[in-house]
């Protein structure tokens, strides 16, 4: 009989719960996406994304709890995403998640997204070695993340400015693709030549981790205009592929430079960008010269989900850290950080 961990998430646009057995064991991870819904608006709309958790959330729980074949009383905890993220999506799913564990007399967990987000690689490799660095490229946040045991981070780097899949979101809409953008994107650049366009990558000064990707965004967006004041044609697909090389290669170069120097044992890729295939394929190709092994989850677990919730939730049942009844949502939750 293991530890089932209910899991949720609401922290931005997808309503979901999940039953993860053990830390490994996905019993059911139910993703409600509201992209539809906030697609006509070009991103989301943190009032509706609210009102739309509170809409869905019940609903997904029961669909969880069926899919796994459980009823409430086969739960041991209830784990939920309390920060970072939109405050009035949050301040639902820790609502839900309060309610349940009083009712139901078990143990809250409160964990942080981005903790999620480096721990969907242990549903993908359960004995993933310490010290590991991850790096998590996700719509808010790109952070190299340097961790020697479970619950222990050090941030080694991150972006000034905009985060990887910022960039992304921000570039498709330049070239009318939509929202989200990292996955248009991705589509449209198999179509193209990665070394079409010279884009700038910025590598910062010596030394230093921190990313830095507004000056990319302006490259681009000024190729464009440029390009529509000539009346040249555009092939978007060349623009596309080159961009997004141009973002894969800063990361994997600071990523493994990172690695050496902090001797971690293996590479990690989380959050929303993870999912990028020419990027996995990049920090294939790096890890294999460098005999470093990278690890990334499937693409369902690298965007939003709760099972991530679920499995970091279980070191925290281990380790018996369980958040008061009193616990709050925390929009700029640093990793690494408890509060309640
Ligand atoms: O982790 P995530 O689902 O949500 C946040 O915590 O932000 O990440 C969402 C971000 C968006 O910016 C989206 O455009 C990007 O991840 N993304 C991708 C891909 N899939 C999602 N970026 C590049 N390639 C993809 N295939
Ligand atoms: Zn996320």
């Amino acid at each position: 009989m293991g530890v089932k961990i209910l899991a949720i998430e609401t922290s931005c646009d997808e309503t979901s719960a999940a039953v993860v057995e053990d830390g490994v064991t996905i019993r059911a991870n139910i993703i409600s996406s509201q992209i539809a819904v906030h697609q006509k608006f070009g991103g989301v709309v943190p009032e509706v994304a609210s009102r739309k958790h509170l809409e869905l959330l019940n609903g997904v729980i029961a669909e969880a709890l069926a899919e796994a074949g459980l009823d409430f009383a086969g739960l041991d905890a209830v784990a939920v995403t309390h920060g970072p993220g939109l405050a009035g999506a949050l301040l639902v799913g820790v609502a839900a998640a309060k309610t349940l564990a009083y009712a139901l007399d078990i143990p809250l967990i409160a964990v942080n997204h981005l903790e999620g987000h480096v721990y969907a690689n242990f549903l993908a490799e359960p004995a993933l070695p310490f010290p590991f660095l991850c790096l998590i490229v996700s719509g808010g946040h790109t952070d190299l993340v340097f961790s020697e045991y479970h619950g222990n981070y050090r941030l080694l780097g991150s972006t000034r400015d905009d985060a990887a899949g910022e960039a992304f979101d921000k570039i498709a809409r330049a070239l009318d693709l939509g929202y989200p953008g990292g996955p248009a994107i991705e589509k449209l650049a198999e179509k193209g030549d990665e070394e079409a366009i010279p884009f700038p990558r910025a590598y910062l000064e010596e030394g230093t981790f921190d990313f830095s990707f507004s000056g990319l965004k302006t490259a681009v967006i000024n190729y464009l205009r440029q390009a529509g004041e000539q009346g040249s044609p555009v092939r978007k697909a060349d623009v596309a592929a080159s961009f997004q090389k141009a973002v894969a290669d800063v990361l994997v170069e600071k990523t493994f430079q990172a690695a050496v120097s902090c001797r971690a044992k293996a590479v990690l890729l989380a959050g929303g960008v993870a999912a990028n295939r020419r990027l996995r394929a990049l920090f294939q190709l790096y890890a294999d010269r460098r005999m470093l092994p990278v690890i990334y989850p499937p693409p369902v677990l690298c965007t939003d989900n709760a099972a991530m919730i679920g499995c970091a939730a279980y070191y925290r049942f281990l380790r018996g850290d369980f958040a008061p009844l009193t616990l709050n949502a925390f929009p700029g939750l640093p990793l690494g950080e408890e509060r309640y």
